[in-house]
């Protein structure tokens, strides 16, 4: 699915409910991301596991030390975020069988990361649909929307092309914003990004949704938009 499309907000949420339940007796969520490595990974997941692999110097006795764990194991392994085939021997988590109950589940931006990893089933996170798209936005823009505002803010929302990280964003960036010219300004703004966003997602909107993420408080985030917007 696209970025901010719901794909981490969706495991975490299969991750919060399955724990602690009958189903598996353990379940390992783990983010991986696009600057990730193998050994980090594997002691990350160690470490959900209790398991110590530091008096381990190589990275074939790791390995083995977390395979031979998890062998024994019921396990659910959800591998968040991944932007390129995780070898799973060398990392050292067993292949899922149909009779042993085991499961692993990723997410992607990428389907071709689906095919690398020979995955059996594949979700693709469809975007909200219209009616939900705009009760999130009016749920972030707050109560301000007036009914001579509505038509305008429907055509904002629908800009946002049902990403709710697109809605959550932009809906805060106009919260309780009365005054129609930002309203003006603010579609202007997401009509031409999307003419430049095409093929350039990379290099633009990547960088900016990485800034994004890491800006530290929901007060800079609530900047952020209105940087783009003037
Ligand atoms: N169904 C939903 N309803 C409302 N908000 C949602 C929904 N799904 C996701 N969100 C919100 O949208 C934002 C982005 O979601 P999330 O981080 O899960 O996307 P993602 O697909 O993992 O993106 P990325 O590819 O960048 O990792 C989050 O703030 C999340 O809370
Ligand atoms: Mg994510």
């Amino acid at each position: 699915g696209m970025g901010g499309g719901g794909k981490t907000t969706l495991v975490m949420n299969i991750h919060n409910k399955i724990r602690g339940t009958q189903h598996f007796e353990v379940v390992i969520f783990v983010t991986v991301s696009r600057d990730w490595n193998i050994k980090k990974l594997r002691n990350d997941i160690a470490k959900k596991l209790d398991l110590d692999l530091s008096k381990k110097e190589d990275e074939t006795g790791a390995s083995t030390l977390l395979f031979n764990d998890l062998k024994r194991k019921k396990f659910l392994l959800i591998l968040d975020d991944l932007w390129e085939k995780v070898d799973l021997e060398k990392l050292g988590v067993p292949t899922p069988k149909e009779n042993n109950g085991c499961k692993i589940v990723i997410t992607t931006r990428n389907r071709g990361v689906c095919n690398d990893m020979e995955t059996d089933e594949e979700i693709v996170r469809e975007v909200l649909p219209e009616r939900e798209a705009w009760e999130l936005f009016q749920e972030k823009a707050g109560s301000a929307i007036s009914s001579d505002l509505e038509p305008i803010a429907r055509d904002v929302c629908k800009e946002c092309h049902g990403l709710p990280l697109a809605i959550i964003v932009v809906g805060r960036a106009l919260r309780k914003e009365t005054h129609m010219v930002v309203w003006e300004n603010a579609l202007r703004m997401l009509q031409n990004s999307q003419f430049e966003l095409r093929g350039m997602e990379r290099e633009v909107y990547l960088p900016l949704k990485f800034s994004y993420d890491h800006l530290e408080t929901d007060t800079l985030r609530n900047c952020f938009p209105y940087c783009s917007f003037f």
